[in-house]
């Protein structure tokens, strides 16, 4: 056995130990409903499992299917999605549904590149979906999955790219059952992201590294806030609105802009509404 060979086993077997004895059980992973699978992953986009898991029971009560979402008003999933964030996501939820519904006859595509031309879902989503959903191997990389090669693989080394890390991943992945190998990295990364003690994070380290931005004062709370006002109020317009966000005029215009031109809220003759 090479060497390269012994430290993959070594590191599999490190990854799986840890998985035996601290694998969380999370409501995600009690279903195979790809369908359910999806907005799993979609809501823990830049979202910490702790806050998925107070939306994620509720939000399939209410939308309970592909169809059931596909065709119910946006202000309603926008309702639901308060308090998760980034409400793009939302709209793009629904397309997404409404698109496999019309163009995939109603069944969610476990091919990798035929989810990821779906609203909402990129490379990384798509590859997710298709490992937890239908088993599938393929390799794929997240926040929590990079921090675990670069914390075996590269521990000295600086802006190591996602390909590097992604050609370790192929290599590693288990083939047999990717859906518990992708659970077992994904709790060994969050493991290292919450009990780092002194120790840096490891994606630090990565070459696509960015903090999450600022939400107090930034243009991404000024759109929650519109939506959210959106959903409870009539007659709302740009003044209205720099009135109670206290906010200025023109930075209210262009963020109600951009919340028309992605379609989340529409202008009607009795002011800015969630779009349908
Ligand atoms: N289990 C399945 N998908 C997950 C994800 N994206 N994050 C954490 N745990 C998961």
């Amino acid at each position: 056995m090479s060497i390269a060979q012994q430290r993959i086993g070594i590191f599999t077997k490190i990854v799986r130990a840890h998985y035996r004895s601290h694998g969380r059980d999370l409501p995600w992973r009690k279903t195979r409903d790809p369908y359910r699978i999806l907005v799993s992953e979609i809501m823990l986009q830049q979202t910490q499992v702790e806050r998925v898991e107070k939306f994620y029971s509720p939000f399939l009560r209410r939308f309970p299917d592909l169809r059931a979402l596909a065709k119910a008003p946006l202000a309603d999933i926008l309702q639901r999605w308060q308090g998760l964030g980034y409400n793009r996501r939302a709209l793009y939820l629904k397309r997404a549904a409404a698109e496999i519904v019309t163009r995939h006859g109603s069944a969610v595509p476990r091919d990798q590149s035929v989810l990821a031309q779906l609203p909402g879902i990129g490379t990384s989503t798509a590859g997710a979906i298709a490992a937890f959903a239908f088993n599938t191997p393929v390799p794929f990389i997240e926040t929590n999955i990079r921090r675990v090669y670069l914390h075996f693989f590269f521990p000295r080394r600086r802006a190591v790219p996602d390909a590097a890390l992604l050609s370790l991943i192929a290599q590693t992945l288990n083939r047999k059952n990717p859906r518990e190998w992708y659970y077992a990295l994904m709790d060994y990364g969050a493991m290292l992201g919450a009990a780092r003690k002194g120790a840096k994070n490891p994606n630090r380290r990565s070459k696509h590294y960015t903090r999450q931005s600022k939400f107090a004062g930034s243009d991404r709370e000024i759109r929650g806030r519109i939506i959210a006002l959106a959903l409870k109020e009539k007659h709302l317009d740009e003044t209205a609105l720099s009135a109670k966000l206290h906010t200025d005029t023109k930075r209210i215009k262009n963020i109600v802009a951009a919340l028309l031109c992605e379609g989340l809220i529409k202008k009607e003759s009795r002011g800015l509404t969630i779009a349908s």
